[in-house]
């Protein structure tokens, strides 16, 4: 089950303008002074960031950063030829992302535009819910800008430039990865209430982020998160594989800090988007409650 808040870092605001990220006591960077103050000056810039008026922050990455992306994009390689899908493999070579440094949001931005019409603005950390999907709805993706602890790159439980833009921007440089994005982003804006809003998102998490799909009779990884991680990329194929099925995602409980046990495998894209596609097109209120009792009837509804 989806909850919100506990996704990313929480983030405040000291009275002399500092700004605090307050890490989990399981993450890797929880004592290292360095990457905190250097994950409070992150957030500070996207949270000075004036919205619309201005570009989104440059930031400047320290050589240390630029060998996490590195380090990661490199690993990363060789295992998305193998067991990313081709509809992800190929709008990542069109998108054509740097690997031996942390792009700039903006610079993301110049390349899916013209691409899908999608860009990039920052988030200091968590941006609500409702809030992100609006944005989705408007083809634009907020993204944080920080890095994942260079202890531990090869998965973090929480996401970072590397999931937004090498997961994410890769994904939303195809078409149709970008159109059911937008259609989740657009039905957000039908709901009202906030079980229709979190069975919309939690089919967006075992879809766009945790989403398998067969490539003829291989199954390959179309999910951003994923993509993103070079330890759960290895691992997916040994998980409990499910038949696409709107009640089972939109129900199912799940552990946002682990490797997902269950994952969701599409057929091909077509699939994908008569299924999922067309669920988040036309959702609405009601549908949303008949999709809750018919989990419940099938016994699929937690306790
Ligand atoms: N595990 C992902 C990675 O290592 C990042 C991530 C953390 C994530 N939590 C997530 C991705 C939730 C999607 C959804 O890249
Ligand atoms: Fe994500």
């Amino acid at each position: 089950m989806f909850t919100e808040g506990q996704l990313y870092s929480p983030v405040t605001t000291h009275e002399d303008g500092t700004v605090e990220v307050h890490l989990a006591d399981t993450h890797p960077g929880r004592d290292d002074a360095q990457y905190l103050q250097r994950r409070g000056e992150i957030a500070g810039a996207a949270l000075a960031w004036d919205r619309g008026n201005v570009p989104v922050p440059t930031i400047v990455y320290t050589p240390q950063e630029h060998a996490v992306w590195s380090r990661v994009s490199h690993e990363l390689a060789p295992l998305h030829a193998r067991f990313a899908h081709r509809e992800y493999l190929e709008a990542k070579e069109r998108l054509g992302l740097p690997t031996g440094h942390v792009p700039q949001l903006a610079e993301v931005s110049e390349r899916l535009l013209p691409l899908t019409g999608w860009s990039y603005v920052c988030a200091p950390g968590l941006v609500p819910l409702r809030d992100f999907y609006a944005d989705l709805g408007g083809r634009t993706f907020n993204s944080t800008q920080y890095l994942r602890h260079g202890a531990e790159p090869l998965y973090t439980p929480e996401p970072d430039i590397i999931h937004e833009v090498i997961g994410h921007a890769n994904q939303l440089a195809s078409p149709r990865l970008a159109a059911i994005t937008e259609a989740a982003g657009r039905a957000s804006l039908r709901l009202e209430t906030d079980e229709a809003m979190k069975l919309v998102a939690d089919v967006f998490w075992f879809s766009i982020e945790f989403g398998v799909m067969y490539d003829g009779d291989d199954l390959k990884a179309y999910g951003a998160g994923i993509l993103s991680s070079y330890g759960e990329i290895q691992e997916f194929a040994d998980m409990e594989i499910r038949d696409l099925d709107l009640a089972d995602m939109g129900t199912l409980n799940y552990d946002i800090t682990a490797y997902q046990p269950v994952l969701f495998a599409a057929r091909s894209m077509t699939h994908l988007e008569d299924v999922v596609g067309d669920f988040f097109a036309t959702v609405d209120d009601d549908a949303a409650a008949a999709l809750r009792v018919e989990a419940g009837r099938r016994g699929l509804l937690p306790l």
